[in-house]
């Protein structure tokens, strides 16, 4: 607007500069065409973008979407003004999973917008609104934004809804943005433009109609957002069918104080996973319910799409009728989650902090520089958290007084310098404090108002400063503050360095580096009273014409400080003898060539910090020359020995009028320019001292108590902690509980109480709390004091016992929660034990300490619980841990409502250190690990807000993937399970791999929404490499039979029941008449793989069982003669039709010779089987059982289960394992009661009858023709009938010889007993067609 105002008065003025009336308009018409000059693109209409704007409006379609991982938007915006960036942005990261945001923009002319929309992800379209209704070709949207504007004003409102409203999928949304009002300027421009009419009633009249038209059409009006400037939203949402009351099993009430709807909840979810009624969390008991953490994870879970929530948070207890309102509306929005807040339906909404939400005005402040070293982050921090005392032990243990002063003046030194730029290292004085800055300030003491000055080791870039009374001084009456300072760190060191330590004598030659800074003029200064022969160095022009003029030192005897040829020229100059003394602060090679200055017995005084540190080596030649090299680091000294402060101020004072000692020049910046102040001495211009002025000194010099606060600056927040309090972390002995307990150390705590439910466990947590103790030891400065409680805090008592232990130590200043024990699971799994633990660890342990502190009235600065991200966003597996953090949360609203303090952090992963710390994230997550140092920086902050809930996450980078929908999918496959496609095997499983439970429900969900293929969450594990492979190349098909193949053989499993009968024989068809044929049990005991051919069987079938009594039977001749017993009583004339398959086969064979028998029928398997001692091996034997038992599996699901079976060290294991997956494969529909014992005796019965075979096998070879001789005798007839497979085996003899052979059957004599019969079919073929043949033979066998 402003250009078109400048591009206005600059051309549009005549000579006389006015202005031209009759071509303002057509200027401004010409002007507005332009894209530069858009006024859509004006910051105020730009305003719509803003986040309180749209945010929480496009979070209320993500969170109605989630776990969707793809939506679906067009935007229809026909000015330059495009709102996708944001939209995009937003809906994009609103879940702990990234949202696939598919995002066509609808505009006038692609040309004209902003090229980074061309070249990101978004689809452009044209649309020419004055010949077509509605941008054609879009359709099965979730969102349309709509930027409604003066140019659509034309565009029939009706039809374009409408076209709308096709456009959007059932319970889509459209959001729309208005202008609700035009800005002065606006108007202005406008009535310049001939458009005086233009009113805000206008704009009113057109949000009307929309509106209307909108709900006429069909949509709801969800909600609406204004700014202050000139822009509102207005969601809408599409709803088709009016939802109907929930019946009473829909509404499941989530009580706060009992658990007892968990299983209620847990049923009904699992039920409804098919059915797909809406479901009713109801919550208006309690304020501090959890109920929204706990929709947040169920609705990423299976079935949680038709979950609802309604918490009434004003636990008013009031009833719920669906038919009135609010309630009505809310069931006819249908939205996931709905809040009642003082009568006003919402929900819970995520809006960035304010840019400055660390920062407060303060006046009491000092500098610092943040973690990362470099002047820009060179900072004044907030102050009024550090606590003063009056005493304090030094670093040598002795005890101190301390005075506060009010800070004046600050003296910056080059060492602050290179501690804000990271070029010196920090030493061991970061134990002690925080801030290393500042080391020198004048000011009033607050006691008596006495001006002083003095050191300390830090912080002395601030307003106030306690400081070691050992370290101040009173000043001199004829020095202002400021000259003061200008004495301090400079002449302490000439003192220490030239005098002290230098032992400089009268008329000695001297060599002064840099001397134009302030140390160096304190030395020129000195020096020239000592009348020293002096020869300087400086590194300008300016510095040289300043000690020629300002100290008269002759051109002659100044060299530079940039280069070595000070070293020729003072050689020269002193006839090859050199100085009796340097005074140092140049490094390399420049530190190397003023050592060679020194003459013979002179000295080397070294006052530079950087060589040192850097521990640089030097050549030990020179010492030939007997010099002298003495090192000076009088901060140091102040420190460790205890008079050299005051006798430091002694000589100050004694010289301070006499000449010896005399202020420096200096450069004065303000405190709000302290960075400048650095920034100066960096390039190294400065002459004298450089001061930071906090505020100004009064004119008079006397005492004064009256001391005006410093300026109001904006400043950073920051936390301290009171030494004399005492902090309670529940769970401290945990990952993060151990770094929060030293950085509250670091930051002041002295008295922590750290709880844990068995105390110290680890050699870490020992270690730790062994160091703080030795530290304590070590300095009393820390007089440290950390104690473990394993006071139950989930019981009152318990936590009454913890307050109380923790008083002792203190009056208790803040609680700070972490204790945490996760029970992840899916809801369908969990138990009520599980759930309800990590619900009492977290929220139970926060309201004991929340109502009993208050009950105590004690006093709490700091009420914090670590909640989680998995509780504001949703994470699937974590309900109860949802629930709980959602509690705490709750709790920290009511407390900042009753004015205390109160504050939830829903952090996101963390790294280093926790629960977390060696869990790899998955690359398909929308948030990465924070750093432990960076959780703790933010913490420091998040501290100070006023805020009750905060998030705190670190997004990952987004990742636009390009393809097919299905080749993105696949791509996040192998991202989430981190394996390279091209190089893992086809056959494994994702289960075998290792996949997140949470990413199985993202792509079970994934399937069944976007493909309809509805797997449970064991089948997705059992999807293998090859399956993703081929949906990969869009053969979804194949995914789609392999799903219908897992439900099918589901179906199957869970229609035969494993139940050891205890019946002697069962009835296995329908026929009734006739002279009954019985079967005989097959390997795995019950009749269910036989049923099929006894329904084709046109006689009774009798199932002769084996039943739990057998089990003792271990011999197979006993057990023929069991059922030979059995048939007699079942049939006592004898002449018995029996059939026999498999192992049941060889009881037929053997039972032929001496029953009273008329017909048998083998079905033969046994003979294609080797008979050696391999095939009763316990490997063998597992294999045959899974044939048998498992051979409904899907052939993959069964392949992985032989592959694991492998990795099992013994038979109880394996057959564990067998009945585990199957168990686990079926699921709730499967009848298993002795299953595992069928598994057991299965094997017991297959050993036997391989030990059977293997030893007839040995005998038969021997006395084939005595068993042949027997069988002889025998009355009845057998056929055995054998599947072969479809290509005809011409070999037939071969194939009767070995059947013969393995029934131990005689090769001759038998002829007119024996009958062979093949039927077509292997282990491929469909059972029933097999079985059809083997009916046919049977039947037509019995009959004759
Ligand atoms: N780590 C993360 O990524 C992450 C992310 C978001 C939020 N958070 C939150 O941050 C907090 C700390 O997490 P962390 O990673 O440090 O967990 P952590 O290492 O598992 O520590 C939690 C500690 O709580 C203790 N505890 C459990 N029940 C207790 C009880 N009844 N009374 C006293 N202590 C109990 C446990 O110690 P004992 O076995 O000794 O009792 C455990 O060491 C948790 O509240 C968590 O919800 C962490």
């Amino acid at each position: 607007m402003l250009k078109i105002l400048d591009k206005l008065s600059a051309t549009m003025k005549d000579d006389n500069r006015n202005f031209d009336s009759n071509s303002i308009s057509k200027m401004l018409t010409d002007l507005q065409m332009q894209p530069e000059f858009d006024m859509n693109m004006d910051v105020i209409n730009q305003v719509s973008t803003n986040e309180h704007l749209i945010r929480t409006l496009l979070d209320i379609v993500s969170e109605n979407y989630v776990p969707k991982k793809e939506i679906k938007v067009l935007e229809i915006n026909v000015t330059n003004a495009l709102m996708a960036q944001e939209i995009d942005n937003h809906l994009a990261h609103a879940a702990i999973y990234p949202i696939d945001v598919n995002y066509t923009i609808a505009t006038k002319c692609i040309d004209n917008i902003n090229d980074e929309y061309k070249n990101k992800s978004f689809k452009l379209t044209e649309w020419d609104y004055k010949s077509s209704a509605f941008p054609s070709d879009i359709s099965q949207l979730e969102l349309i934004v709509m930027k409604d504007t003066q140019d659509l004003k034309d565009v029939k409102l009706d039809v374009y809804l409408q076209e709308a409203y096709d456009a959007i999928v059932s319970k889509g949304f459209l959001l729309s943005v208005f202008k609700y009002k035009y800005t002065e300027p606006e108007l202005l421009l406008n009535s310049m433009n001939g458009r005086k009419n233009m009113k805000n009633i206008e704009l009113e009249k057109r949000i009307n109609d929309f509106t209307t038209t909108a709900i006429q059409m069909g949509f709801k009006e969800i909600g609406r957002k204004y700014d202050s400037i000139n822009s509102m939203a207005v969601l809408f949402r599409k709803i088709e069918t009016k939802p109907t009351v929930p019946e009473k099993h829909n509404i499941i009430e989530i009580n706060a104080s009992d658990m007892s709807w968990f299983e209620t909840l847990k049923t009904r979810v699992t039920e409804n996973i098919d059915t797909k009624d809406n479901i009713w969390l109801i919550a208006n008991d309690s304020q501090h319910n959890g109920i929204v953490g706990l929709i947040n994870c169920l609705r990423l879970e299976p079935g949680g799409d038709s979950l609802r929530c309604l918490f009434d948070c004003n636990s008013n207890k009031s009833s719920i009728k669906f038919t009135e309102k609010p309630y009505s509306d809310i069931l006819n929005n249908d939205l996931a989650i709905n809040v009642i807040n003082e009568r006003l339906v919402g929900t819970y909404r995520h809006i960035t902090l304010p840019k400055n939400y660390d920062k407060i005005p303060s006046n009491e402040y000092f500098l610092n520089v943040g973690l990362n070293r470099d002047l820009s982050h060179l900072q004044w921090y907030d102050s009024r958290h550090i606590v003063t005392t009056d005493e304090f032990y030094d670093l040598c243990n002795v005890h101190k007084h301390q005075i506060r002063c009010h800070v004046y003046s600050s003296g910056l030194n080059f060492r602050d310098v290179m501690l804000a730029t990271g070029r010196l290292i920090s030493g061991p004085e970061t134990l002690f404090t925080d801030c290393l800055l500042g080391f020198e300030f004048a000011g009033r003491r607050s006691d008596t108002g006495e001006r002083v000055c003095g050191f300390n080791m830090s912080r002395c870039f601030g307003t106030t400063i306690d400081a070691n009374e050992n370290l101040i001084s009173p000043i001199p009456d004829n020095w202002s503050m400021d000259d003061a300072i200008t004495i301090l760190s400079t002449y302490s060191t000439v003192w220490y360095g030239l005098l002290e330590r230098g032992q400089l004598k009268k008329n000695e030659s001297v060599l002064i580096h840099s001397a134009a800074g302030g140390v160096g003029q304190a030395a020129i200064n000195v020096c020239q009273k000592y009348n020293c022969d002096l020869y300087v160095t400086v590194g300008t022009e300016d510095k040289k014409q300043f000690l020629m003029n300002e100290y008269n030192i002759p051109e002659n005897r100044i060299f530079s400080s940039r280069d070595i040829q000070f070293k020729y020229k003072i050689k020269e100059l002193t006839d090859g003898k050199g100085v009796d003394l340097v005074l140092n602060s140049l490094t390399g090679e420049k530190l190397e060539a003023s050592y060679e200055c020194v003459a013979d017995c002179g000295r080397f005084v070294e006052i530079g910090k950087y060589d040192l540190q850097m521990n640089k080596q030097m050549g030990m030649f020179s010492f030939l020359k007997d010099l002298s090299f003495i090192a000076v680091s009088a901060d140091r000294k102040l420190y460790l020995t205890q008079d050299f402060g005051q006798n430091f101020f002694k000589w100050m004072n004694e010289n301070c009028t006499n000449g010896l000692i005399k202020p420096i020049n200096r450069t004065v910046f303000k405190a709000e320019d302290a960075d400048k102040a650095f920034r100066y001495m960096t390039t190294g211009k400065h002459i004298g001292k450089i001061i930071v002025k906090i505020r100004d000194e009064e004119t008079i010099k006397s005492q004064l108590l009256d001391i005006k606060p410093a300026n109001e600056m904006t400043v950073m927040t920051k936390t301290y902690f009171d030494p004399n309090k005492t902090y309670i972390i529940t769970g401290g002995l945990g990952g993060f509980g151990m770094e929060l307990m030293h950085w509250m150390l670091f930051m002041g705590a002295r008295r922590l109480v750290l709880t844990s439910r068995k105390g110290i466990k680890s050699d870490y947590q020992k270690f730790l709390l062994e160091r703080v103790k030795a530290l304590g030891n070590r300095f009393k400065f820390f007089n440290t004091k950390v104690i473990v409680s394993t006071h139950d805090t989930n019981t009152t008592e318990g936590t009454k016992q913890l307050l109380s232990e923790a008083h002792k130590l203190g009056p208790i200043g803040g609680v700070f929660h972490l204790a945490l024990v996760l029970n992840d699971c899916l809801l369908e799994k969990q138990t009520i034990d599980g759930f309800c633990e990590t619900i009492d660890s977290k929220a139970k342990t926060f309201e004991n300490l929340d109502r009993i502190t208050r009950q105590m009235s004690i006093d709490l600065d700091y009420f914090v619980v670590f909640s989680s991200v998995a509780c504001g966003k949703g994470n699937a597996g974590q309900s109860n841990y949802g629930y709980a953090n959602s509690v705490c949360e709750r709790i920290c609203e009511s407390r900042r409502n009753d004015g205390l303090h109160g504050l939830a952090i829903q952090w996101g992963p963390i790294g280093d250190v926790g629960v977390l710390s060696d869990t790899e994230m998955s690359s398909l997550s929308g948030i990465v690990k924070q750093r432990i140092n960076s959780c703790l920086e933010i913490f420091d902050k998040l501290l100070q807000t006023p805020q009750a809930v905060i998030s705190c996450v670190v997004r990952a980078k987004r990742v636009t993937q390009q393809g097919s929908r299905e080749s993105k999918i696949v791509n996040q496959i192998w991202q989430a399970l981190g394996i390279d496609p091209r190089t893992t095997p086809d056959h494994l499983t994702l289960g075998e791999i290792g996949m997140e439970s949470m990413f199985a429900v993202e792509l079970q969900q994934g399937l069944e929404r976007d493909y309809k293929i509805k797997l449970t969450m064991n089948d997705i594990k059992s999807i293998t490499v090859r399956h993703i492979k081929e949906f990969e190349t869009g053969r979804v098909d194949q995914f789609k039979k392999f799903a219908e193949e897992l439900h099918n053989a589901r179906e199957k499993l869970a229609k035969i029941k494993f139940i050891i009968p205890s019946d002697a024989y069962t009835p296995l068809n329908s026929v009734r008449t006739g002279n009954p044929v019985y079967f005989l049990p097959p390997l795995e005991g019950i009749f269910s793989s036989l049923v099929g051919l006894a329904e084709q069987i046109n006689r009774p079938v009798i199932g002769l069982n084996w039943t739990k009594d057998m089990e003792k039977i271990d011999d197979v001749k006993e057990i023929a003669n069991y059922y030979t017993k059995l048939l007699k009583t079942l049939h006592p004339k004898g002449n018995f039709d029996i059939v026999g398959h498999f192992y049941g086969a060889l009881l037929v064979a053997k039972m032929l010779r001496k029953s009273p028998i008329r017909r048998a029928v083998i079905i033969d398997t046994i003979s294609d089987m080797e008979v050696d001692e391999d095939m009763i091996s316990d490997e063998a034997i597992i294999e045959m059982l899974i044939k048998f038992i498992c051979k409904d599996l899907p052939k993959v699901i069964n392949e992985k289960l032989v592959r694991e079976l492998k990795l099992k060290p013994d038979i109880n294991s394996k057959l564990s394992k067998i009945s585990a997956d199957i168990k686990e494969f079926v699921g709730k529909g499967f009848v298993g009661r002795d299953f595992d014992d069928i598994l057991n005796q299965s094997f017991k019965r297959a050993k036997l009858f391989g030990n059977y075979r293997l030893k007839m096998k040995n005998k038969f070879k021997q006395i084939k023709l005595n068993i042949g001789k027997k069988y002889l005798e025998m009355s009845g007839k057998l056929l055995v009938i054998k599947a072969v497979a479809n290509t005809f085996d011409d070999d037939m003899i071969n194939t009767t010889d070995k059947i013969w052979d393995s029934y131990f059957l005689p090769e001759k004599g038998l002829e007119d007993k024996l009958n062979f019969k093949t039927v077509r079919g292997d282990s491929d073929n469909d059972m029933n067609i097999v079985f059809n043949q083997i009916a046919v033979s049977i039947n037509q066998y019995l009959l004759d």
